[in-house]
């Protein structure tokens, strides 16, 4: 595989990033992860836009590649031969040779780092066409989940205590309500309604489910942007998620509690047909 690392396309066995970077040590950096379908970038200017609004939030510099980044992204979907699959973009603070909680100086050079996951399938997965059961987990995550930092260790031990529960993901809930899912947004829908969390800082402002939102909007669908229980997802007809990396993901299950029969409910198969079909 060829990556990028600030600057230059490399092998990957080439590519280095200093100990001292502070996305190594102190989780200081911000990602996107854009999907691939068709050798087509998905949604590229969404990602690019939160990618520059999370540097705002943070006070990071916008790195000297910034205006290029679609073409890096473009030029690796190509040497890698990518059909279906995902590019991953990481901005870290950089350093500026030790550790210190304090930022290093502003003109200090941001770390640049992207590489492509070849996913074939990605679009028709098994995983699609079963559905995710799912765990309730508390969020105990800090109160700014609108940025999207590289500070995934709470995310990555809720997909473990799923998967040691015998499921495929976790939704997360504060104060009784589900902000949402490891990596992804959460929806439920009841009496052929729509619900999803209304955007704050409480959840990330997710690319796909802004995209998802506008196409059920045009299809008619009915869409309520607010916050649900736990327990009323549980009494819900059918559940889903979205994300750049799984699309629309139906849910069958939550804390053993089976979604209508069991199987994808038809309005998240729809969701994520027109999804596709608009991607492609
Ligand atoms: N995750 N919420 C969280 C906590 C996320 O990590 C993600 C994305 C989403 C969905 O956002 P989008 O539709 O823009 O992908 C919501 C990515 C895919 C990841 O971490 O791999």
């Amino acid at each position: 595989r060829t990556v990028y690392v600030n600057g230059e396309y490399l092998p990957e066995t080439e590519a280095t990033v200093s100990i001292f970077d502070r996305g190594f040590l102190m989780a200081d950096g911000v990602y996107e992860v854009t999907s691939v379908l068709g050798g087509k970038l998905i949604d590229f200017a969404g990602h690019l836009k939160r990618l520059e609004r999370s540097l705002n939030e943070l006070d990071m510099q916008k790195p000297a590649d910034f205006d290029n980044l679609l073409d890096i992204h473009r030029e690796l979907v190509r040497v890698n031969g990518i059909d279906e699959g995902l590019i991953y973009l990481q901005v870290t603070r950089g350093s500026d040779g030790d550790r210190d909680f304090a930022f290093p100086s502003a003109d200090t050079k941001p770390t640049v780092v992207l590489f492509t996951q070849n996913k074939p399938g990605l679009a028709h997965s098994e995983a699609s066409k079963k559905g995710n059961k799912i765990i309730s987990i508390e969020d105990i995550r800090w109160g700014r989940r609108d940025i999207k930092t590289v500070q995934l260790l709470y995310p990555s031990m809720g997909k473990m205590m799923a998967k040691a529960a015998g499921c495929d993901d976790a939704w997360m809930v504060e104060d009784g309500k589900v902000t949402e899912g490891t990596s992804n947004n959460a929806y439920i829908v009841k009496g052929g309604k729509i619900i999803t969390r209304q955007l704050s800082n409480d959840i990330l402002h997710g690319i796909t489910r802004a995209a998802v939102l506008r196409f059920a909007k045009e299809a008619q669908m009915v869409v309520e942007e607010r916050s649900f229980t736990i327990d009323e997802a549980k009494e819900a007809d059918e559940a889903f998620t979205t994300s750049a990396s799984a699309f629309v993901m139906p849910v069958v299950e939550i804390d053993g509690v089976q979604m209508g029969d069991g199987t994808p409910g038809p309005i998240a198969k729809r969701l994520r047909e027109i999804y596709l079909d608009e991607s492609l």
